[in-house]
């Protein structure tokens, strides 16, 4: 249904243009919020090289619940202020982690992940959910990441 194969040399600003348009074309006209989520993490899956996990945690009073995702299963509830997803939930900012093994109070769902870049969504209401990348090489993620990442975040807002 939708396939993308990025030149080898493609630039991060390119590959996250491309995938903010892949994002606003495959949600066009859908108002469900689990069939957007579950999209827009397969779309991140496919475009963003070196990934083991990417996907949704929810908030859900003052805590966060996984939701739509790739990856191996993952844990469940995370409380706001715990791990690098609660950190970002808590204070609404994006957490780029070089080395999870440097940030105190990592939840490793997974052990192989070593780097990981969690953006918040937020929308008129306040925070919705974050989205969560994680990759089993080292300082995976740098600030062009975190910058294409929260473009799709403000769109994730209209569509969850
Ligand atoms: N590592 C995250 C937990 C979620 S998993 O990586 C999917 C954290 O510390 O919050």
């Amino acid at each position: 249904m939708f396939e993308f194969m990025p030149e080898k040399d493609t630039s991060k600003p390119l590959l996250y243009s491309a995938l903010a348009k892949a994002v606003l074309n495959l949600t066009a006209g859908e108002r469900d919020p689990v069939a957007n989520m579950a999209n827009i993490s397969a779309l991140i899956w496919q475009f963003i090289p070196e990934l083991n996990w990417a996907g949704f945690y929810r908030a859900l009073g003052d805590e966060l619940v996984l939701g739509p995702f790739l990856g191996k299963p993952a844990c469940v509830r995370i409380p706001f202020g715990q791990g690098v997803c609660g950190t970002a939930a808590a204070s609404g900012a994006i957490q780029l982690v070089p080395d999870v093994h440097e940030f105190p109070g990592h939840i490793a769902c997974d052990t192989e992940s070593r780097s990981e870049l969690v953006v918040p969504v937020i929308g008129s209401i306040g925070l919705m959910a974050v989205i969560d990348l994680d990759s089993p090489t080292p300082g995976r993620f740098d600030e062009e990441d975190a910058d294409g990442m929260e473009i799709v975040a403000r769109l994730a807002a209209e569509l969850i």
